[in-house]
């Protein structure tokens, strides 16, 4: 197949050195403020001017060169005479946050281009806030940003936070704010052209307007010290600071406080004794932190655990863990598409919380930060990670700058979350040498980003005869836990091929059961050995338990999957209709039989001993 002209990629270049866009000066990267919601601002989330664009028209003229009047110009015609093909004001709108695949049935499957403009004015900042920023929590999978037909910068990464500086470029009324999203799969990206789930395009997350004053606390990291509870450890990294200044970070709740000094360029480390209650998923203490630094001053609920991996144990505050999981993408309960808010990630992880876990696989990129939070009050762990996902362009050093950028992005925006402790790397990547080299540049980053969490990722697995299977994935060597995705019963023989199958690995390690499952269709009723069927999945799930009971190092389970979801690779009609039905839930709320299954496994787990 031909490849697609790297369209987007060009045209960033070009437009990047359009004269007319006003003095092109080297664009800071789109990192996301930190401490973002508690921080005074506008929120511009609301209905959005939308032109759908599959051409490509808004930015490029018939002979494929960028347009120096593009939509982006958001500009009306001068006259009665002048030509101007579009306009916004008189276009339909969607809601953001939102996909536009599940907004307009015409957009199901749309991949391509869409024009989002949102007029506003802006309010007075409060006093003592001179800088502005514009903040997205996503933008799904690329975009492109103006601010009154001035091009602010671009982002490539469908799941996390980025922003753009605005100061003085806002007017007292009418600004004009448009964003081009393309979804487009490319073989370059992070993911690439082939995945199991809904390619939902689109502004999923909100849109705010951000105020701080002129040297502020971008980033901070306030968590219990690496293995130990009673020191709390972390970084902050100012913005705009103009020398070595004072930060005090304050727990009022476990009555502690420190106060370092950043260096030149506005970065300190600290670790101080500090002895609050330790988060767990059985008590999920959280705490209210502060921090302040010039004249800023921002807040978090941040809890306080410790995590490691010794020998084949997750340890959790010291003391040996089962992980009690389950996976689930995120996609709505109910309505579908693409989850957005508080309410739609309490219905989702009250569901895993009915099933008696402790822990969730946020699959296959960074949940909203709705998700993680929720998970933090919930006293749910998390395993969270980056779509790299399948095959990759391992070769490819712009996909791997693509993939450093999300896993940074991911560890900025959740590193101070207690119920976050697993980073994943890589989703069932076929092993070459180009892969492991390129999972272990990820490896190394987010070790580097943050030393106290666990790394892992859904590693490789092959036969030793006909009752064995063995992990002995290269990249097992690098990592803290092996996720282990395995479909033994389901696309590896039948269900009673659990009953005498061995599990091995290359590694000392605790072992995650990141996946493993079946399809069934809620109402669809058979014998075990119907495909499809409720019976065939519970069947499956009891067999499957066995099995891996049978496994000391295995330490954790998210079988594969919470809720049915999307997915285009799903056509069997009258089964599937588009959707994967692992789900232990079908998207509206029905439960099937190995929920039941399941459940109860889990209330074994944790029931008393015998006396
Ligand atoms: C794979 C993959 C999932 C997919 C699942 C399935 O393991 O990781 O994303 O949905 O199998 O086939 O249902």
């Amino acid at each position: 197949m031909s490849r697609r002209p790297k369209i987007w990629s060009l045209v960033a270049l070009l437009v990047a050195n359009w004269g007319a866009l006003g003095a092109a000066r080297a664009f800071a990267a789109p990192t996301a403020l930190g401490f973002a919601d508690g921080r005074a601002g506008q929120n511009l989330d609301g209905a959005w001017h939308v032109i759908v664009d599959p051409y490509d028209n808004g930015l490029l003229d018939y002979r494929n060169q960028p347009r120096p009047n593009g939509y982006f110009q958001d500009a009306p015609p001068r006259d009665r005479s002048d030509l101007v093909e579009y306009d916004f004001d008189r276009s339909p709108t969607l809601n953001v946050p939102g996909d536009w695949n599940t907004q307009r049935p015409e957009l199901l499957y749309y991949e391509g281009t869409v024009w989002y403009e949102r007029k506003f004015d802006a309010h007075a900042p409060a006093a003592g806030n001179d800088r502005q920023f514009v903040q997205f929590g996503a933008a799904a999978q690329r975009a492109i940003v103006w601010l009154n037909g001035r091009r602010l910068g671009e982002h490539e990464g469908g799941f996390t936070p980025f922003a753009f500086e605005v100061t003085g470029q806002l007017r007292a009324r009418g600004n004009s704010l448009v964003v081009v999203v393309n979804n487009t799969r490319k073989p370059g990206a992070i993911p690439a052209m082939n995945t199991d789930w809904w390619n939902y395009g689109g502004l999923t997350r909100g849109v705010r307007l951000i105020e701080t004053p002129a040297v502020f606390i971008r980033a901070a990291r306030v968590q219990s010290a690496k293995s130990d509870p009673r020191r709390v450890a972390g970084f902050v990294a100012l913005d705009g600071a103009r020398g070595p200044t004072p930060v005090t970070i304050e727990i009022p709740g476990a009555n502690a406080r420190t106060t370092v000094t950043t260096d030149a360029v506005g970065r300190a480390a600290f670790d101080f004794a500090a002895a609050p209650a330790l988060w767990s998923p059985e008590s999920p203490k959280l705490y209210d932190v502060t921090i302040s630094a010039a004249r800023d001053r921002v807040q978090d609920r941040i809890g306080f655990r410790t995590i490691e991996a010794a020998g084949t144990e997750i340890r959790l505050n010291g003391r040996s863990i089962f992980l009690r999981g389950i996976a689930l993408h995120e996609e709505a309960l109910g309505r579908g598409g693409r989850a957005t808010s508080r309410a739609d990630a309490e219905a989702l992880l009250g569901l895993a919380k009915e099933l008696g876990c402790n822990f969730v696989r946020l699959a296959h990129y960074p949940h909203n930060e709705e998700m993680t939070r929720a998970a933090d009050r919930l006293g749910l762990l998390v395993w969270s990670e980056i779509p790299v996902y399948w095959t990759i362009a391992w070769e490819d050093t712009g996909t791997l700058a693509n993939a450093r950028g999300q896993l940074g992005e991911e560890i900025a925006r959740d590193g101070n979350r207690a119920s976050v402790i697993l980073w994943s790397v890589g989703n069932e990547t076929p092993v070459t040498e180009a892969r492991t080299r390129f999972l272990r540049t990820l490896v190394a980053d987010a070790r580097a980003a943050d030393p106290t969490r666990l790394l892992t990722a859904a590693l490789e697995h092959h036969p030793v005869g006909p009752h064995a299977e063995r992990i002995d994935d290269p990249l097992g060597a690098d990592l803290d836990v092996l996720g282990l995705n395995e479909y033994v019963g389901w696309y590896d023989g039948l269900p009673k091929k659990c009953d005498t199958l061995g599990w091995s690995a290359a590694y000392a390690k605790p072992i995650v059961v990141s996946e493993f499952g079946a399809d069934a269709k809620a109402g669809m009723h058979g014998d075990p050995l119907t495909r499809f069927s409720e019976e065939y999945q519970a069947d499956l799930y009891r067999r499957q338990l066995a099995m891996l009971r049978r496994v000391p190092a295995i330490r954790g389970i998210s079988p594969w999957i919470l809720v049915d979801f999307r997915s285009p690779r799903r056509p069997l009609p009258g089964v599937q209709d588009g959707w994967n039905r692992k789900g232990l839930v079908a998207n509206d709320g029905t439960k099937k039989q190995a929920f039941g299954v399941l459940r109860d496994a889990y209330r074994a787990l944790t029931a008393p001993a015998p006396p």
